[in-house]
């Protein structure tokens, strides 16, 4: 692949987290073709609860998180990834219209043709956009119908607290008062339960972190050398997050973009905050940013939640 223009955004976010100190750089880039198969085989691990404990809380409990919407509603999907939960939701047959939003065109309108096909009675109007930026919803049929935005996968946790109550607050706007929101949100629980999650027994999570490396060399020239990195997650029980590196065990130079970037020994690279939340702690978070929790469905092991919040 040839390097992305020296403008991208890409780039200048790269250039800024390297230049830090201490260095970073962003998770929203894990995600090319590769991260995106790794992050799928990561959701199939067996220390990785989160994947499957929000699809048995589907599989269990769609019909009453359906019950709270108002059938004949807009159901506003961000970062409409896997569209295999929102099936579990739309086959309750409440929603007159789906607005997947994706950033990925290719990847929404796949699955938007899918759904339509299998939907035929909903409306589908999937929207290209970066959710953490005001939306502007595609006309439709269905303007003035209820809205209730869901919000899958738990990534929410990647957004500090202050990112957190300013996203939800977009979404109160985006569905209005009375509007609706159906929030995956990963549970705060033992570090024992937690690091495994993040640093599994196959090397899989290793290979995602590693992978934003080989990512910056393929589209923008850099000269990482993944194997002189080592992936570490802990727990950080004081901030409630998992935190993922990148630690270079030895002195190190990088080149990118015509500059050079110092590593020295046991400096590390940090790659994501994952945070995990109580229900208070979301409780919270939502009531900041204008929005009740009226209910949390978790798994019988109460390691993750599904909730659903009403915009005041
Ligand atoms: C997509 C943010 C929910 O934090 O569990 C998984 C990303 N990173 N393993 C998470 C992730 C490493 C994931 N989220």
């Amino acid at each position: 692949m040839t390097p992305t223009a020296p403008d991208s955004e890409f780039l200048r976010d790269v250039v800024a987290g390297l230049s830090e100190m201490p260095k970073s750089l962003p998770c929203k880039y894990f995600y090319d073709e590769a991260g995106s198969r790794l992050f799928d085989r990561i959701c199939r691990l067996a220390e990785y609860y989160p994947t499957r404990c929000e699809m048995a809380i589907l599989d269990r409990h769609a019909a009453a998180i359906m019950e709270r919407v108002e059938p004949g509603s807009v159901l506003i999907e961000y970062g409409s990834g896997s569209s295999l939960k929102t099936r579990r939701l739309l086959d309750r047959r409440r929603c007159a219209a789906y607005v997947p939003v994706d950033i990925s065109r290719e990847h929404l309108e796949k699955s938007a043709r899918a759904l339509g096909h299998d939907y035929p009675e909903v409306e589908v109007l999937p929207l290209v956009a970066d959710f953490t930026e005001p939306l502007t919803l595609p006309r439709s049929r269905h303007d003035g119908a209820p809205r209730v935005v869901y919000f899958s996968g738990s990534t929410i946790s990647n957004f500090g607290p202050p990112e957190a109550v300013r996203l939800l607050r977009r979404i109160a706007t985006v569905v209005g008062p009375g509007g609706g929101l159906i929030i995956a949100v990963d549970l705060k629980k033992d570090r024992a339960l937690l690091e495994p999650a993040y640093d599994d027994a196959l090397g899989v999570t290793a290979e995602f972190n590693l992978n934003l490396l080989r990512r910056i060399n393929r589209e923008l020239g850099g000269d990482f050398v993944p194997e002189r990195f080592r992936h570490r997650a802990v727990w950080n029980e004081d901030h409630g997050r998992i935190e993922m590196y990148l630690d270079s065990p030895s002195a190190q130079l990088v080149h990118l973009d015509g500059r050079t970037f110092t590593l020295s020994a046991g400096e590390a690279i940090c790659t994501e905050y994952s945070y995990k939340f109580s229900r208070a702690d979301f409780a919270g978070l939502a009531d900041e940013a204008g929005l009740t929790v009226e209910r949390v469905w978790t798994d019988d092991a109460g390691l993750f939640s599904v909730q659903y919040a009403r915009a005041r």
